[in-house]
């Protein structure tokens, strides 16, 4: 669809596999996250399969960091159609553990990162009246359960803000569309980053027993991102269907 589509969290999982599915199609991609030799193999996979791809390094708890990687897409290509708000952590561990760090890194990344992603591409996206953001919650912005109180937080915090946006979007004419995507386990990195270790044990029993592939996330994004212009798929929930 020859699109210019930002990605943040896109060195692994399913920033990563959207990356690499929306390219096959001809659009393009501008890659943001922290380490390079992913990034840098990610753009180099793009190319061998005659795709196109850039990135730059990019820590979304930086303001000036963020809006470096938006302004690399309208240096580069002119334009930003889509912003997909990505880049997330889910360190569960139950309160008594007390494990600030990973409360304020949840904030820092899933919420602050998200309002900087809004910030950096909404400008753009009004002046040229049109544009998209994938914002990427998940299936505890519904629900939460002992362990997931914080991540649970951000992620209800993810809808809240995307619900507002389009609220503001639509009332302003601008064409600009909203969509929340909310994926139940999905098998990615994300587990790895779990520091509360019996937590993490119980996560990657879960995880290797039900955890769907991301290419099913990333062709539910592919849907909405292609749908006409007039029309917005707001929220998609998607889970392994034996997900209770
Ligand atoms: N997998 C699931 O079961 C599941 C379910 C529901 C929602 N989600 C959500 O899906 C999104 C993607 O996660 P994933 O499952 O694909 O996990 P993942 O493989 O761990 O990917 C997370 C991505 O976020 C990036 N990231 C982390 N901190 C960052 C920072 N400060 N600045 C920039 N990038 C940062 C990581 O890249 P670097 O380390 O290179 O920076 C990585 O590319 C997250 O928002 C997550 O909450 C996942």
């Amino acid at each position: 669809m020859n699109k210019v589509v930002v990605i943040t969290g896109a060195s692994s999982g399913i920033g990563e596999t959207t990356a690499k599915l929306l390219a096959q199609d001809g659009d393009l991609l501008v890659l943001g996250a922290r380490r390079e030799a992913k990034l840098q193999q990610i753009v180099s996979d793009i190319e061998a399969a005659g795709g196109k791809a850039v990135y730059a390094l990019t820590d979304v708890t930086s303001l000036e960091s963020v809006q470096a990687l938006a302004k690399l897409a309208l240096d580069k290509f002119g334009h930003i159609d889509v912003w997909m708000n990505n880049a997330g952590l889910m360190p569960h561990s139950e309160f008594i553990k007390g494990k600030v760090a990973d409360w304020n890194r949840m904030i820092d990344v899933n919420l602050r990162g998200l309002l900087y992603g809004i910030d950096a591409a909404l400008p753009s996206m009004r002046a040229q009246k049109s544009g998209q953001f994938i914002n990427v919650a998940s299936v505890a912005a519904h629900a939460v359960h002992p362990g997931g109180g914080v991540y649970s937080a951000t992620k209800a915090g993810v809808l809240m803000i995307s619900e507002a946006l389009r609220q503001e979007e639509a009332a302003a004419k601008s064409n600009v569309r909203v969509t929340v995507v909310s994926p139940g386990a999905v098998a990615t990195e994300l587990v790895d980053h779990v520091t509360d270790q019996s937590t993490k044990q119980a996560l990657e029993g879960y995880y290797k027993q039900n955890a769907i592939s991301p290419e099913r996330v990333a062709t539910s994004i592919k849907a909405a991102i292609d749908l006409p212009a007039d029309a917005a798929l707001n929220e998609i929930i998607i889970r392994p269907t034996q997900q209770e």
